[in-house]
């Protein structure tokens, strides 16, 4: 470890900045080795196999998706073919256009559109998905966070914040939550699926996102929550989604809505008013590729040896440099693309701002809460799945130096 003293640690800092490095670890995307993984994907369709089931991939047809589609996500996901709609290449498209039906129409269980609501509020178990923020914020709904720990969010605030009618629904991650890392307790899932909401068409969004993302270890079976929704006799509660985005290519997967049966009808209905059908060539190629979830599973292995060494790397230089000090904590994840760090109250943003000055972008901090505002000022998304692994070793080198100066200043030495 190196010295803990304001004149020592601020050497570093302006030795990092006379190299003019240019490192980034803003967002969790996959590298080019994962990428590579992929390679055969492009070549998985032959234009004279394009018939399925029964079902011509070129042709309109199978708003729902191509069957093999709908079986593939349903042996991943744990349900039925017939609760699974699968779309086009992203999942949060798909959670936008959830959040704009009710918005337009209502959900299955809604009393009108939700623009017709006098207010309209969502929970955001923080810190979250940043994304997930946007989409409800863009429509104006009221953004109420709600504490998380371990096992998931704290299920005393969400139980009593639902009974506000206005209270509209939940974003969760339950699987490896971006960008904690944390998976649901199974007694948090019994308790979402057995909430009573006052607003009728109260909706859990469940974004399995890291569904098969393990890093470290193998497959972590999950269960399937609309199963327990069905059993709390709340059937049409939760809307689950998943894509392949990084499981094959991101931004060219296949992505998927799974519901209840009524659920997807519903929505169904909504979604022929504004497509015949979505991309079946490629639902076609990503499943010829992809095979099954055995398959898919051995693939993700291999995600997980290029992605496990670059967590490692971060991890190293925390555990080396920042833990005999104290001044900050982290999680370690099993699975999912981030690290999440606590620093002490009031030096989150000063620590991103001074990595920005060494020459590393990291995740705005507070990004992780609704309007980009944590009261602690403490949290930070680190996302070291893109840079080399080279890179990752020199930014976490960098990141220690910043964190380890803006707590200095901090405690005003
Ligand atoms: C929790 C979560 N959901 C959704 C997405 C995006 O998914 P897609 O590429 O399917 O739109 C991400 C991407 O980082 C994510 O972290």
């Amino acid at each position: 470890m190196k010295e803990f003293q304001y004149a020592a640690v601020k050497e570093e800092f302006e030795q990092w900045k006379a190299q003019g490095l240019s490192l980034n670890m803003d967002r969790g995307k996959p590298c080019l080795e994962q990428l590579e993984l992929s390679r055969g994907l492009l070549n998985a369709l032959d234009f004279d196999d394009c018939v399925a089931d029964g079902v011509d991939a070129r042709n309109y047809g199978e708003l729902a998706g191509m069957p093999c589609a709908r079986r593939y996500w349903a042996e991943v996901l744990d349900v039925t073919p017939e609760q699974c709609f699968v779309g086009g290449s992203s999942s949060l498209n798909m959670m936008y256009d959830l959040v704009a039906k009710a918005w337009t129409n209502g959900l299955l269980h809604s009393e009108k559109p939700w623009s017709q609501e006098e207010k309209v509020k969502f929970l955001c178990p923080v810190p979250g998905y940043d994304r997930h923020f946007r989409v409800t914020e863009s429509f104006g709904i009221e953004l109420i966070p709600v504490q998380c720990d371990g096992s998931g969010p704290d299920m005393d605030q969400v139980e009593q914040l639902v009974k506000d009618p206005q209270v509209k629904g939940i974003w969760c991650v339950p699987k490896y939550s971006n960008p904690d890392g944390f998976i649901y307790s199974s007694e948090v899932m019994d308790r979402i699926a057995s909430l009573k909401p006052a607003a009728p068409d109260f909706v859990v969004i469940w974004d399995n996102a890291y569904c098969v993302h393990e890093i470290r270890g193998g497959y972590v079976p999950f269960p399937d929550i609309l199963k327990i929704c069905a059993e709390k006799g709340n059937p049409d509660l939760v809307i689950e989604f998943a894509s392949t985005s990084k499981i094959t290519l991101p931004g060219a997967g296949m992505a998927v809505m799974a519901a209840s049966e009524a659920n997807i009808k519903h929505l169904s209905k909504l979604m022929g008013a504004q497509m015949i059908s979505c991309d079946k060539l490629n639902q076609l190629r990503q499943v010829r590729f992809l095979k099954d979830k055995a398959h898919t599973l051995e693939l993700m292995q291999k995600h997980a040896a290029i992605l496990a060494p670059r967590f490692d790397a971060f991890l190293k230089e925390l555990d080396a440099e920042i833990k005999p000090l104290n001044i900050a904590r982290w999680t370690d994840p099993k699975g999912g693309y981030f690290i999440s760090l606590y620093t002490a109250p009031g030096c989150a943003k000063r620590t991103v701002a001074l990595c920005k000055e060494a020459g590393l972008v990291m995740t705005a901090a507070g990004a992780a809460y609704p309007y980009g505002n944590d009261p602690e000022d403490s949290h930070i998304r680190i996302a070291p799945s893109f840079p080399a692994l080279k890179d990752v070793e020199m930014a976490a080198k960098v990141f220690c130096t910043c964190l380890k100066l803006a707590t200095l200043e901090k405690q005003g030495k």
